[in-house]
């Protein structure tokens, strides 16, 4: 293995990891090495141009803290996260789809008794939000887990603002005997991802909005049921075709209606599959 060229390199790495006992691992590995080598073909790269990419993503990396996920937001903005979602998560007609998980989860969630106000003293319109949990035959499923989580009208979730000391508009609630859900927060607004990092100067450099149109994030739970991570998404939100993560699905978006006492409702059931059901 001497005097590789450009021609027989690739050949000569892929050997390099014959021996790799974790068939799955040799098959990534592999597939990963042609598409770089390839990629590196195709577009003809410089070494300059290669110590750039290698410079973004070390700066990608110092983004990074235990509150910021600079890759993740990479992935997003790529399409990686959505396209891998896509292919594992084709749910059984019927089913609620899924969508991106995004960067603001937090495990740690207060937990509310339903018909509670979640969003804890987060800005925003008051809005009513309600539904049922439901398996695929229409069975309610109680005792659920609901975790929902949001930003605020500034468009900032709880983890965004430094010396905030206490969560906002996320919490965890149980679905009734009767699988029904419900409970107060803030109505949804669109939102700008981050954009004060390395995400932010390749949208920037590509003319790309960093927008997202307004949401409700979903993670529901359920003995027996394939959990679901998922948005609901606003009607009429401006930027629903120009999603900066690719993240909208038509059957994810509802209506949030203004009632005649000002406030706002949003109703939405969540239909999952059994485990084992494909
Ligand atoms: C979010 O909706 O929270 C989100 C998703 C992907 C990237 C950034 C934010
Ligand atoms: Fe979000």
């Amino acid at each position: 293995m001497r005097n590789l060229n450009q021609h027989n390199i690739t050949e000569a790495v892929l050997a390099s990891f014959a021996n790799t006992p974790d068939p799955r691992l040799k098959e990534i590995i592999s597939s990963l090495i042609k598409h770089l080598h390839n990629f590196a073909r195709d577009v003809k790269l410089t070494e300059d141009e290669w110590f750039k990419g290698i410079q973004y993503l070390t700066a990608t990396g110092h983004k990074c803290t235990g509150t910021r996920q600079e890759f993740i937001l990479l992935s997003d903005v790529l399409g990686l996260s959505m396209l891998t979602i896509a292919m594992n998560q084709d749910k059984p007609a019927g089913c609620t789809e899924a969508t991106v998980f995004g960067p603001f989860f937090l495990e740690e969630a207060p937990k509310f008794e339903l018909g509670s106000d979640v969003s804890n003293g987060a800005k925003g319109a008051p809005c009513w939000v309600e539904g049922r949990i439901l398996g695929l035959d229409g069975e309610p499923i109680p005792n659920a887990t609901i975790n929902v989580w949001q930003a605020d009208d500034d468009g900032l979730y709880d983890v965004q603002y430094e010396d905030l000391g206490h969560s906002q508009a996320r919490g965890i609630l149980k679905s009734n005997s009767e699988g029904r859900y419900y409970f107060r927060t803030i109505v949804a607004e669109p939102y700008p991802i981050p954009t004060d990092g390395p995400v932010g100067v390749l949208l920037n450099a590509t003319k790309r909005h960093p927008w997202r149109p307004a949401h409700l994030h979903f993670m529901v739970e359920a003995p027996g049921y394939q959990r679901l991570i998922t948005h609901v998404f606003r009607d009429k939100d401006g930027y629903l075709d120009s999603d900066a993560v690719f993240g909208v699905r038509q059957s994810l978006i509802a209506d949030w209606v203004l009632q005649a006492d000002g406030t706002y409702r949003m109703d939405y059931d969540f239909i999952l599959p059994k485990i084992g059901v494909k």
